[in-house]
């Protein structure tokens, strides 16, 4: 099955070797658990069909700065168990019904048993990470830090205290935090020094905060497929409606992406150009201004 969003095939994503060593490193790590509930609640958070983003980036930004992938494929699989876990979470908060077309954690197995799954990716997640040493486990660190206050934003706000810097700030600390330490960290990994693993922090920063203006403006259209929850987070177009119309702010919104897309691109544009590179371009392309095409 190619991996869509609403409806959009991500083209060929699920044929790239590294989407297929992060699903080996996935299969590996839940095969050697033993036979339990528990077991069962992550096959089913992290064995039914995510589209491994934040892992592909971390592997392509370390073969950009002339990594391997097996050096680097646990961290990549630290960043998708954090992210998992985070889906969970955010499913007890949201009340999640449906995700990925399956019904969340929190409805198939009730929301004490999806807190403790979280819990257990997030323990999964430190050990997958802690071989890198301690400024690649602080980044993760740092990193499910901000994704916890961006969600307490998130609970804080109404439809009416919220501005647009307070929406930034939060889907900054929800979303791209975790977007800019899997591309920073796979340049560590990779072997990069300071100043250009920063770089690719930005890179990631950019097009996490993009793919969250979309995924925002993608349910304020009411256009998406897959996911379904009873409480939905503000969205930038409802921030500027305050100012203007909607079409006005719904054009506004899609300048805001392709402002971060852009930032992105030019920022990967000061990479060494190498077939990693263009992946890196294609997926900033994949998540952000291919999922608004039909809008
Ligand atoms: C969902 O992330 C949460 C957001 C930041 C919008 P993804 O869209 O990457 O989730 P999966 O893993 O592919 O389902
Ligand atoms: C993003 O919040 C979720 C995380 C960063 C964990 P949303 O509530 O907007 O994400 P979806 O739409 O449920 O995937
Ligand atoms: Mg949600």
């Amino acid at each position: 099955m190619p991996v869509q969003v609403n409806g959009v095939i991500l083209m060929n994503i699920e044929e790239w070797e590294e989407y297929r060593y992060v699903e080996f490193g996935i299969n590996t790590f839940i095969a050697q658990m033993e036979e339990s509930s528990l077991k069962k609640m992550v096959e089913h958070v992290c064995n039914t069909g995510g589209k491994r983003i934040r892992p592909i980036i971390l592997l392509l930004s370390s073969e950009v700065c002339s990594g391997s992938y097996h050096h680097s494929l646990d961290a990549a699989l630290a960043i998708e168990m954090m992210h998992s876990a985070s889906l969970i979470h955010d499913d007890l908060l949201d009340q999640g019904l449906v995700r990925r077309n399956l019904p969340s954690a929190p409805e198939k197995f009730g929301p004490s048993r999806a807190l403790l799954c979280g819990d257990y990716l997030i323990a999964k997640s430190i050990e997958f990470i802690s071989p890198y040493g301690e400024n690649v486990v602080g980044d993760l660190g740092n990193a499910g830090m901000d994704m916890a206050e961006g969600e307490v934003l998130d609970l804080s706000f109404n439809k009416n205290n919220l501005g647009e810097s307070n929406y930034f700030e939060c889907i900054y600390k929800k979303t791209a935090s975790l977007f800019a330490i899997s591309a920073s960290i796979g340049a560590h990994t990779g072997g990069a020094d300071e100043t250009l693993a920063g770089c690719f922090n930005f890179f990631g920063k950019s097009l996490g905060t993009a793919y969250q203006i979309v995924d925002d403006l993608l349910e304020f259209l009411e256009v998406v497929e897959g996911k379904e929850s009873k409480f939905t987070s503000e969205t930038l177009p409802h921030v500027y409606m305050k100012n203007m119309s909607k079409q006005e702010a719904i054009q506004k919104s899609i300048d805001a992406v392709k402002l971060h897309v852009n930032a992105a691109k030019e920022t990967l544009l000061t990479f060494k150009a190498c077939p990693a590179r263009d992946k890196l371009f294609q997926i900033t392309d994949y998540i952000t201004v291919n999922m608004l095409e039909n809008v």
